[in-house]
């Protein structure tokens, strides 16, 4: 039983929107969902803008661009490392695990879902997603800083005592390998996603703030063709206004609701 009337209308509200979005998905062939760290908050990974998130700690300047990078790059090294090794508990949470089903399902009926997301924490791929593109990188992988050469798995400089550890290639500094500030995001990645969100029926939005460009604007992208758009996001964003339906629920709740009520 629930406690209050108040409580019982937000979760009526919430069933009625998530059985309007799984209509529009129960008639579409190409889905992408975009996906922020709101998606992997219940994997107990913070996000950056809420309260408590990243960014209240860390002034992104000293630890997320290239010129930071430049300053100090022992101090962001370090830094990215504290950041991999807390995140090395975390395991994909039940909404990762339901939108790897929505893609096999799609697949086994001759059409797509696609994953693209701004996380860097390869929890989409943990969960079994197979059709996924990381805009923003990946922060187990690594690249040399001065000529690109992938520099391998992060894990593996662990023991390193040269930090930041040195290009197999070059000699010169490797760096994580995730978009900073100031920095184009990969060209390959990008074209991935905007080819699949050009063709795609509906785009499912889950758990961005919307604030950083140029992946804020991918959505608009997909509304340019009249898809339907789907925002799952306890709070409210810039996107809101745009979506056609809206669920006020956290990701590991609404996703599995959403794929169950569209079998
Ligand atoms: P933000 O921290 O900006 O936004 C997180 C969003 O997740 C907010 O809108 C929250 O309301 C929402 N949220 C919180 N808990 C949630 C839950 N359980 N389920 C669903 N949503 C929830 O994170 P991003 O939008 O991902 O870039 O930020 C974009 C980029 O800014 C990141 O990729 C990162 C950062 O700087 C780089 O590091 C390059």
């Amino acid at each position: 039983m629930l406690p209050n009337p108040s409580l019982r209308s937000a979760v009526a509200t919430e069933n009625v929107q998530i059985t309007a979005a799984a209509g529009a998905l129960v008639l579409a062939r190409r889905v992408v969902v975009l996906t922020g760290a709101g998606m992997s908050a219940e994997s107990g990974i913070p996000t950056f803008r809420d309260a408590g998130g990243i960014w209240s700690m860390f002034d992104p300047d000293e630890f997320a661009t290239p010129r930071a990078f430049e300053r100090d790059a022992g101090k962001v090294w370090r830094w990215y490392a504290e950041r991999r090794r807390s995140m090395a508990g975390a395991r994909p949470n039940a909404g990762h695990v339901a939108l790897a089903a929505l893609e096999a399902r799609f697949a086994a009926r001759g059409g797509s879902v696609t994953v693209v997301t701004q996380n860097i924490d390869g929890l989409h791929r943990a969960a079994g997603s197979r059709n996924v593109v990381a805009v923003h990188g990946d922060i187990h992988r690594t690249r040399c800083f001065d000529c690109r050469a992938d520099g391998g798995e992060a894990g593996a400089h662990d023991a390193s005592t040269v930090v930041p550890p040195r290009c197999p290639a070059c000699g010169g500094r490797l760096r994580p390998d995730v978009v900073w500030f100031g920095e184009a995001l990969p060209m390959a990645a990008v074209g991935r996603a905007l080819r699949a969100i050009r063709a795609c029926d509906v785009l499912v939005s889950v758990g961005t703030s919307g604030e950083v460009e140029p992946v804020a604007s991918f959505p608009l992208r997909a509304l340019e063709h009249r898809a339907v758009l789907i925002e799952i996001n306890p709070a409210p964003t810039p996107l809101s206004a745009h979506a056609d339906h809206v669920v006020r629920a956290g990701a590991a709740t609404a996703l599995p609701a959403l794929v169950e009520a569209c079998a």
